[in-house]
């Protein structure tokens, strides 16, 4: 077992089987009349899909008893995939065991924090650490395995789904000898646990590892190493299920490869996905659009960057929405154009499949409000006239799958950061990860910049600028290889409160920001978080919020210092040159005009170009193939806009060959370019 923040190990990867690109859903044929299937499969054609999961949540009429299986329905859904061409992405339906399993293993429901035993009736509410669980799913995954390791309609393991969506976290007494199982191997003997939580702190020393215990509802604060240790402990729980299912699937059938559906955004970050992610064959992702997020198009294209970066080059996107899904308050429709824009735009971030949650719209269950690829109102509506116009782009794209995505740029993320920046106690709640990595992200974006995210170990050697804009906590090592990156010739953007604990979430003393001080030649006293609402001028005509702190310059210089407030005249950014690279701190949190000019002028320092000029609105990423470039442009402004383009250049997906080296965007809509190299 690992120690829930080891360095990621090495991937093995392979091939996705489908050909060209993936185009498909989740199928769940098994809700309707068997009447229904012909039409289904009719229509899958219909629209270009190739490849669609199968099973996922099926477990209850696969297994009706205890050990008896009924493989018929399951055995005629796969022959007629096959018999139309479409393969199959099977499912182990583990994510929703049926009511009989909970009846005879009540002890393997979930407990909350609170202390609640939940109940069944939903999906995924099993506790991650139940022996009878195990057993259940391993014995239905293995039947699964044997019985079509070899059929021809199979050509990838669907794991489980979104492991820990719901049920992340179990506080029962089962999870509890578990955790303790996993402490001891962390830590060894119960005085260095002790050191490692600080325990000497609130009279909370330990004698016996049996009085650790999850960290349940408390009075008052629980300690942060605890929770942290638990936040590692949940994530690899979870793993330890996805790897046990997958080793039973290899042994019946080495050929498949396995994947299980990761959620890298929105507010789930219960994974940590650098650990997760070598062990996956094919990875995959689910993303959906906030309603209330009115760029959505950087949250694709900062989730792609992410899972492209996880995956370590394409991977396949296996959920979204052809329009409005059904569990935020209001559920939008998607714009005109915004399907095309949106599994487009994944594609461009190195998607080599687009899939849909779900194939046809359900009429009953709690999804029956969710959009899909055939909704409700059948084929004579908008989603389905999109869903088939789409497939024929992505035939006509079939040409760039396994292209790569060359960037200089590198973000680093880490879910131990996030973990522990955003437990209770901090000098301010209002500082979120997830906002200050979009918020840096942002303006790369707006300049067309490619960008890849990296575990702070990463081998850095391929980029010109790293930037960690929320490295709270960071362990030696990892300081060490991103200072090491500056000082090696690199340019390092730190964000502010970065470095200031390590892997135990202590804090590092003398200063902060702790771990990178000497790099950064800076030393700050005191930390001056600014209420919501409050902001401060900035000498270089912005504005700051959300932070700020008495910087004392140690070999660093003033870029910005701040013209209101307690600290008028201190450093809000500065700049050190540090070995033969060069080291920046940003203090605060910058306007978003101020922050975008700042990374602008230390990327182009950096010797960092975007992928190609565009006018606003434009968005321009590039796949690299074996002896092309695919430009994907598009364009989510109003106007039409133009932009140039090798002379030796297609456009894909309308076929046309283009004059001139320029090509024209209208509103709304994407184009290709293939430009031979
Ligand atoms: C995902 C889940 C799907 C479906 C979808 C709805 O989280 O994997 O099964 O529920 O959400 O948006």
């Amino acid at each position: 077992m690992g120690r829930g923040d080891d360095p990621p190990p090495a991937r093995r990867r392979r091939p996705m089987i489908a050909e060209g690109i993936a185009y498909g859903g989740d199928y769940n044929p098994e809700q309707w009349p068997e009447e229904v299937w012909a039409e289904d499969v009719r229509l899958m054609r219909e629209a270009g899909v190739n490849m669609v999961s199968v099973n996922i949540f099926a477990w209850a009429l696969l297994e009706p008893r205890e050990g008896e299986y009924d493989f018929s329905r399951l055995d005629r859904i796969l022959a007629l995939l096959h018999e139309h061409g479409i393969a199959a992405d099977l499912a182990t339906p583990t994510a929703a065991p049926p009511a009989w399993f909970f009846r005879k293993h009540p002890e393997a429901l979930p407990v909350d924090k609170d202390g609640r035993r939940l109940s069944y009736g939903s999906r995924q509410t099993f506790c991650p650490s139940s022996p009878a669980y195990r057993e259940a799913a391993l014995r239905i995954a293995r039947a699964l395995g044997e019985r079509y390791a070899d059929h021809p309609a199979v050509v990838m393991w669907h794991v489980h789904n979104e492991y820990g969506c719901h049920n992340a976290e179990c506080y029962c007494d089962v999870s509890a000898e578990a955790f303790r199982v996993w402490l001891r191997s962390r830590y060894g003997d119960l005085e260095t646990l002790n050191h490692a939580w600080g325990t000497t702190f609130w009279s909370q020393w330990y004698y016996d590892w049996d009085e650790i215990i999850p960290p349940r509802a408390t009075g008052a604060v629980p300690n942060p190493t605890h929770q942290l240790d638990w936040r590692r402990f949940c994530s690899d729980e979870l793993l330890a299920l996805y790897r046990a299912e997958r080793e039973v699937l290899r042994e019946a059938a080495p050929s498949v490869p396995a994947t299980t559906n990761f959620m890298v955004m929105f507010a789930f970050d219960a994974l940590d996905y650098w650990r997760w992610a070598p062990e996956l064959d094919v990875v995959s992702n689910d993303h959906y659009l906030r309603s209330t997020d009115p760029e959505s198009q950087i949250d694709i294209a900062l989730s792609g960057d992410l899972v492209r970066s996880l995956a370590g080059g394409p991977w396949l996107l296996m959920e979204h929405s052809t329009g409005a899904v059904n569990w935020q308050p209001v559920n939008r429709a998607k714009t005109a154009g915004e399907l095309r824009r949106n599994a487009l735009a994944h594609v461009a971030r190195g998607a080599d499949g687009i899939a849909y949650f779900q194939w046809r719209a359900a009429k009953a269950g709690a999804e029956q409000w969710h959009s899909a690829m055939l909704p409700h109102a059948g084929t004579d509506s908008q989603i389905w006239r999109d869903v088939v116009a789409l497939g024929a782009d992505l035939k006509a794209l079939a040409q760039v799958r396994g292209s790569t995505s060359p960037a200089s740029v590198a973000v680093v993320w880490d879910w131990n950061a996030r973990w522990a920046l955003e437990l209770p106690s901090q000098p301010s709640e209002a500082v979120r990860y997830l906002d200050m990595v979009r918020a840096w992200y942002e303006p790369l974006w707006r300049s067309g910049v490619a960008v890849d995210f990296v575990h702070p170990t990463a081998d850095l050697s391929a980029y010109r600028l790293v930037l960690a804009p929320a490295l709270y906590l960071v362990d030696d090592p990892s300081a060490a290889n991103l200072t090491g990156f500056a000082s090696a010739g690199g340019t390092l953007v730190v964000g502010f409160h970065s470095g200031a604990v390590d892997a135990s979430c202590h804090v590092r003393l003398g200063g902060y920001p702790g771990a990178f001080r000497e790099a950064l030649g800076v030393r700050t006293d005191e930390l001056f978080p600014l209420l919501p609402g409050e902001s401060l001028g900035l000498s270089d005509g912005g504005t700051a919020s959300l932070w700020s702190e008495r910087v004392h310059l140690e070999g660093g210089e003033a870029v910005t210092s701040y013209t209101s407030g307690p600290l008028t005249g201190v450093p809000a950014v500065t700049r050190h040159p540090y070995g033969e690279g060069v080291a920046w701190y940003l203090a605060t949190h910058p306007d978003p005009d101020t922050l975008a000019a700042l990374l602008d002028r230390i990327r182009t320092e950096a010797g960092v170009e975007p992928v190609r000029r565009t006018p606003e609105g434009v968005e321009a990423v590039l796949r690299r193939g074996e002896d092309a470039d695919y430009l994907f442009l598009i364009n989510h402004g109003e106007r039409a806009a133009e932009v140039h383009v090798a002379s030796r250049a297609t456009e894909l997906l309308s076929g046309r060959g283009i004059d001139g080296g320029r090509v024209t965007v209208t509103p709304g809509d994407v184009v290709v370019v293939r430009e031979s190299r």
